[in-house]
C-alpha cells in the first residue's frame, strides 16, 4: 500500500540540487540580495525593482532598537543564566507579542480587514477609533514609549510613495493616527510595527506573515545583543527593572 504524499512547493531538493520557488541557489547566490531571495521564498516569485527596495527597507528598519526592548532583554536574560546563543536567541524570539513586534500582525489585520470595507479612509476611521475606544482597546502599530514621531515610519512612508505603495491601506494608517489624536488629544504616532503593517498591506502580503518580518527583521539584532553578553558581561547579571515594592501579605507561618 502506498503511503499518501503531502505536498511543498518551496524548495526542491536532490543529490547536488537545490531549487528555491524553482531557481539554484547557485544562481540566486549569485544573482540575489538577501531581501530579494526572502520575498522570493515568502511570495514565490522574485520581486520587481520597487518590490525589493522596499523590502530592503523593511528589513533593515527594523534590526535593532537598543538594549531596552523586551525581546533583547528576553535574549540578554537567557544568555545571562548560562545558556547557549541558539537557546538566548530563542527566547527573545518568544517574548515578541501583540504589543512588541508582534503588533504588525494585528495591525495590518484590522488595516486589511477594514480598506475592504466601502466609505471614505477618514470614515472608516472613525468607526474604528470609536469602537476600539468603547471596547477599550488599543490599536496595535499605533503609540511609542520615546518617539513623538518615529523615523523609521517617516522613511518607511517616503520610500513607500516614490515606489507607489502608499495605497489605500497606508491611507487607512495616517487616518487611524489622526482620528486617535482627535478622540484621545494624545499624539500617539504611527510606530514602525504600525508603518511595516501599512506597507506591506499596500505590497499585497497576507497579514498574516506580520510577525515574520519582525522576527527576519530583528534576529540579527538579537545575536549581536546575546554575543556582546556572553562576550562582555558577568553571568547572571542584575538585568530588568528593579525599581519595584512588595504588595503582597505581611510575613506569617503555617500553624
Ligand atoms: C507602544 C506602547 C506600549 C507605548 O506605550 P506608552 O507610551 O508607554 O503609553 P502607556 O502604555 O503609558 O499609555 C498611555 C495612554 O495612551 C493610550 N495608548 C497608548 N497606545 C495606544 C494605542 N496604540 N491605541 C490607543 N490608546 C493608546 C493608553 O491607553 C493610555 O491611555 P490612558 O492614560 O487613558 O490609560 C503603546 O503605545 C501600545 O501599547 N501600542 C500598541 C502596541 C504597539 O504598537 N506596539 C509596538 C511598539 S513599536
Amino acid at each position: 500500500m502506498s503511503e499518501e504524499k503531502w505536498q511543498t512547493s518551496i524548495t526542491e531538493i536532490g543529490p547536488g540540487k537545490i531549487r528555491v520557488r524553482g531557481y539554484d541557489i547557485v544562481e540566486m547566490m549569485d544573482k540575489l540580495s538577501f531581501a530579494q531571495a526572502i520575498f522570493l521564498i515568502l511570495r514565490g516569485e522574485l520581486p520587481d525593482e520597487k518590490q525589493a527596495r522596499m523590502m530592503e527597507a523593511i528589513l533593515v528598519s527594523s534590526i535593532d532598537h537598543g538594549a531596552t526592548p523586551p525581546s533583547v532583554l528576553g535574549a540578554r536574560t537567557v544568555m545571562s543564566g548560562g545558556n547557549s546563543l541558539n537557546a538566548a536567541v530563542a527566547g527573545g524570539v518568544l517574548v515578541i507579542g501583540d504589543t512588541h513586534g508582534g503588533a504588525i500582525e494585528q495591525s495590518a489585520r484590522i488595516i486589511q480587514e477594514l480598506a475592504l470595507k466601502e466609505g471614505s479612509v477618514e470614515d472608516l476611521a472613525a468607526q474604528l477609533v470609536a469602537d476600539m475606544r468603547a471596547a477599550k482597546k488599543r490599536m496595535p502599530g499605533f503609540g511609542h514609549r520615546l518617539h513623538k514621531t518615529d523615523p523609521r515610519t517617516v522613511k518607511l512612508f517616503e520610500i513607500a510613495a516614490t515606489l507607489d505603495y502608499s495605497g489605500r491601506h497606508t491611507e487607512l494608517a495616517r487616518a487611524i493616527e489622526a482620528e486617535l489624536e482627535k478622540a484621545s488629544g494624545r499624539r500617539l504616532p504611527i510606530n514602525v510595527d504600525g508603518a511595516i503593517a501599512a506597507v506591506i498591506s499596500d505590497m499585497g502580503f497576507d497579514w498574516r506573515l506580520g510577525k515574520g518580518f519582525f522576527m527576519i527583521s530583528r534576529v540579527p539584532g538579537l545575536i549581536a545583543h546575546t554575543y556582546e553578553e556572553m562576550t562582555t558581561q558577568r553571568p547572571m547579571r542584575q538585568l530588568g527593572n528593579r525599581n519595584f515594592e512588595y504588595t503582597g501579605p505581611e510575613a506569617r507561618t503555617i500553624d
